[in-house]
């Protein structure tokens, strides 16, 4: 029993003083060149993963039309475009300097083309903490469906579409 209790006030104090050294003795940078802690990616995806949930589920309300998936790329272009990159252009200076780094969503391997809508629905609507990702629920729902949807056909756009990006 004593050994027990030991062990239990051992790590009551010992876990939350090892973490306070840890942060006050300067281990934990802040960098965006810091290698990533240890267990950062895990904990990222899986609370990202845990906090979208069945809103996974949803689906896209609005139809698959040029008009969608040119107001959606428009959107893009306004607000996402600094970070997540144009088709066809560089890297935008902004996502190089960034970490966790913004994927470039128009380049084939970096797509979210086959994540469920919902997920990148909720994204857009609720931002990722601690990433630079933000929320754009100041943006109506039917821009960030027409957003999602566009992300979402970004490696099969109709020829209508792809005209109207380049314009
Ligand atoms: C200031 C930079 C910035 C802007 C602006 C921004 N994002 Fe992001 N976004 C990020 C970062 C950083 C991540 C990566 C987060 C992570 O690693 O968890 C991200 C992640 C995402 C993801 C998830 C990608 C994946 O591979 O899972 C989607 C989808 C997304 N953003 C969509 C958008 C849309 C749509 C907009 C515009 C309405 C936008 N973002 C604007 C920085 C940005």
């Amino acid at each position: 029993m004593k050994l027990l209790i030991g062990i239990l006030i051992g790590l009551l104090v010992v876990a939350p003083l090892g973490a306070y050294f840890y942060v006050k003795l300067g281990f934990l940078s802040l960098a965006t060149t810091a290698k990533p802690l240890p267990m950062e990616e895990f904990m990222a995806h899986t609370a990202l993963r845990e906090s979208i949930g069945s809103a996974q589920n949803l689906q896209d309300p609005l139809p698959v039309t040029d008009e969608n998936l040119l107001a959606g790329f428009k959107a893009y272009r306004e607000h996402c475009a600094v970070c997540h990159g144009l088709p066809g252009e560089s890297k935008p200076v902004i996502a190089a300097g960034m970490f966790p780094p913004p994927p470039q969503l128009m380049v084939a391997r970096e797509m979210v083309t086959d994540d469920p809508e919902g997920a990148t629905f909720w994204k857009v609507s609720n931002g990722i903490r601690l990433s630079g990702m933000p929320r754009f629920d100041t943006l109506p729902e039917t821009t960030r469906w027409q957003l999602t949807m566009f992300l979402k056909h970004a490696d099969r756009l109709p020829p209508a579409a792809q005209a109207g990006l380049r314009r």
